[in-house]
Formats: C-alpha cells, sequence, structure tokens
C-alpha cells in the first residue's frame, strides 16, 4: 500500500531530536524521502542510519545546518534538492525555548538570539525553498510555532513574539504562493507541551513527575504531548489530503486555547 506521503521529498530543520525527529520518522514511513537538517550533526546523521536502515538506502540524508545562516540555507536546500531529486515539502521546526524573565530583566541579546533563530529560520528557510517546491508542485510548509504564539505568559517575552510572528509569517508566506499561483500551502502548528528534550530545564528545577504533573495540570486533556501528536498533524499538512488547506493554524493543545 502506498504510504500517505509516498513521493514526497520533505526537508526537516532540528531534525536530531524531539518534534524535529519525530516528524521525520513519521514521514519516512509513509512513503517519503527526508532530508534531515540541524546545528547537532552527530544527531541527524544517526538517525538518517536509522531510517536508511528502516527504509532502504536512499531514504535519509543528513545535513549541518545552522538555520540562522543565509549562506547555510542556500547550500543546504541545493545539496537537499540534488539528493533527493526535488524539494515538496520543508519543515521549519527548529527552535529555542529562549530565557526566561520578564521584559525588564531580559538581555536583548537573548531576544535577539531567540528571534533569530525561531523566525529569521522560517524566513530564510521560506524564501530560499519556495523555488524548489515551485518545481515540485504541490508543495507544503509547515512551521512549528507554538500555542505560545497564540497566548502569552509575563515571564516568556522573546518566545511569545517570536512564536506569534511564526503564527502570521506562515499566513504572509500562504498568500505569497497563492498570489504567485503555486500550489504551495503554508500552514502553522500550535503544539503545547510536548514530551521533548526541550522540557529538561524545567524538569532539572522541580524534578521530571513534577514538572510533568505541573504542565499537565494547566491541560484540559489532563496531560502533556507526546511527539507523535505533532508529527501527526505535520503528516496531515504536508500530504495532499490537505490540499485546500493553507494559511491555517493547527492548535495541537489538549484543549489549552479553548479555555
Ligand atoms: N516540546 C514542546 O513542548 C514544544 C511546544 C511548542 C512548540 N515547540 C516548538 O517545536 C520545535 C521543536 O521543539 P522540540 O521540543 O523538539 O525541541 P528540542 O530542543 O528537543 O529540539 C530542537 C532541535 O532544534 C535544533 N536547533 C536549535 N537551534 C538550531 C539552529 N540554530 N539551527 C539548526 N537547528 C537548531 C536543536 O539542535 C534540536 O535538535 C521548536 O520550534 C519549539 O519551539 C515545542
Amino acid at each position: 500500500m502506498a504510504g500517505r506521503v509516498a513521493g514526497k521529498k520533505i526537508f526537516v530543520t532540528g531534525a536530531a531530536q524531539g518534534l524535529g525527529a519525530a516528524i521525520a520518522r513519521v514521514v519516512a514511513a509513509e512513503g517519503a524521502k527526508v532530508a534531515l537538517a540541524d546545528i547537532n550533526q552527530g544527531g541527524v546523521e544517526a538517525l538518517a542510519r536509522d531510517l536508511n536502515t528502516q527504509h532502504g538506502a536512499g531514504a535519509a540524508f543528513a545535513y549541518a545546518l545552522d538555520v540562522t545562516r543565509e549562506e547555510q540555507w542556500i547550500a543546504t536546500l541545493e545539496a537537499a534538492n540534488a539528493a533527493m531529486g526535488g524539494i515538496s515539502g520543508l519543515v521549519n521546526n527548529a527552535g529555542v525555548a529562549g530565557g526566561k524573565g520578564g521584559v525588564e530583566e531580559m538581555e536583548l541579546e537573548t531576544f535577539r538570539k531567540v528571534m533569530s533563530v525561531n523566525v529569521d529560520s522560517v524566513f530564510l528557510g521560506a524564501k530560499h525553498a519556495i523555488k524548489y517546491l515551485a518545481q515540485n508542485q504541490p508543495g507544503s510548509i509547515v512551521n512549528i510555532s507554538s500555542i505560545a504564539g497564540l497566548i502569552a505568559s509575563w515571564n516568556t517575552p522573546a518566545y511569545n513574539a517570536s512564536k506569534a510572528a511564526v503564527w502570521l509569517l506562515s499566513k504572509n508566506i500562504a498568500l505569497y504562493c497563492a498570489k504567485k499561483g503555486l500550489d504551495v500551502r503554508s500552514n502553522s502548528i500550535h503544539p503545547t507541551f510536548i514530551d521533548t528534550p526541550i522540557l529538561d530545564p524545567l524538569r532539572g528545577m522541580f524534578g521530571k513527575d513534577e514538572a510533568e504533573a505541573k504542565l499537565a495540570r494547566q491541560v484540559p486533556l489532563g496531560r502533556i504531548g507526546k511527539p507523535d501528536d505533532i508529527a501527526l498533524a505535520g503528516l496531515y499538512l504536508l500530504s495532499d489530503e490537505s490540499r485546500f488547506v493553507t494559511g491555517a493554524e493547527l492548535k495541537v493543545d489538549g484543549g489549552i486555547s479553548a479555555m
């Protein structure tokens, strides 16, 4: 049976661990080729080896990429396009949680660093990948925002601002591609707390069980999410099942934003 993304060629950033790795695993299992990009080169190489063992040689390719660096984006997309025989999907997933503290306490340098990793990455990825997606229509861009891009907290100014920017930039990209007459969609996913290493600082502060229980108490469904909860949303947006969905935000948040 053909997979849900059979024949697709998908470029995933921040793919060494967490949500990026989960998305890569799910789409590879559903028939796509994947290009795995991350500043953690060892991490993406290990995942590529694993996926090539599971799905056959040529299923996955690994690249060192710092998503804040334009010249690296250009070179890596060119290499991935050659390796996979095209690019039809882009997942802008790499991101950092950023410093905690009120707006008066946060250093400008911290704010800029978070904006750079979380927002410049989406701008640069779209800016340089659209030409490849245009050659492989229908194309799909999936940007991993956060519920924190829709709902603020008092102590995460950089993360809130960056994820809100990803939300609207996704819509801007959707309208730009449509205006150009391209069948290239752009959507954002908004997870709440998901069980990945991004939660480790909190686990360090309160201990694993108490940290996860604290987070779970804020979620109407009473639990934190699993990486596959986000990967399956990504799979839908990367597949042709979502062919009429663009400029949308998909909240995968256990009900938090309904309150
Ligand atoms: N896990 C959650 O609770 C949660 C909730 C909402 C949104 N998100 C978002 O999901 C995305 C993935 O988060 P995660 O939980 O998997 O985090 P994670 O920390 O486990 O993984 C992030 C990955 O991004 C990579 N990365 C960081 N900076 C990079 C850079 N400059 N260039 C290239 N790669 C870089 C890291 O090496 C790492 O492999 C992020 O954008 C995050 O903001 C996560």
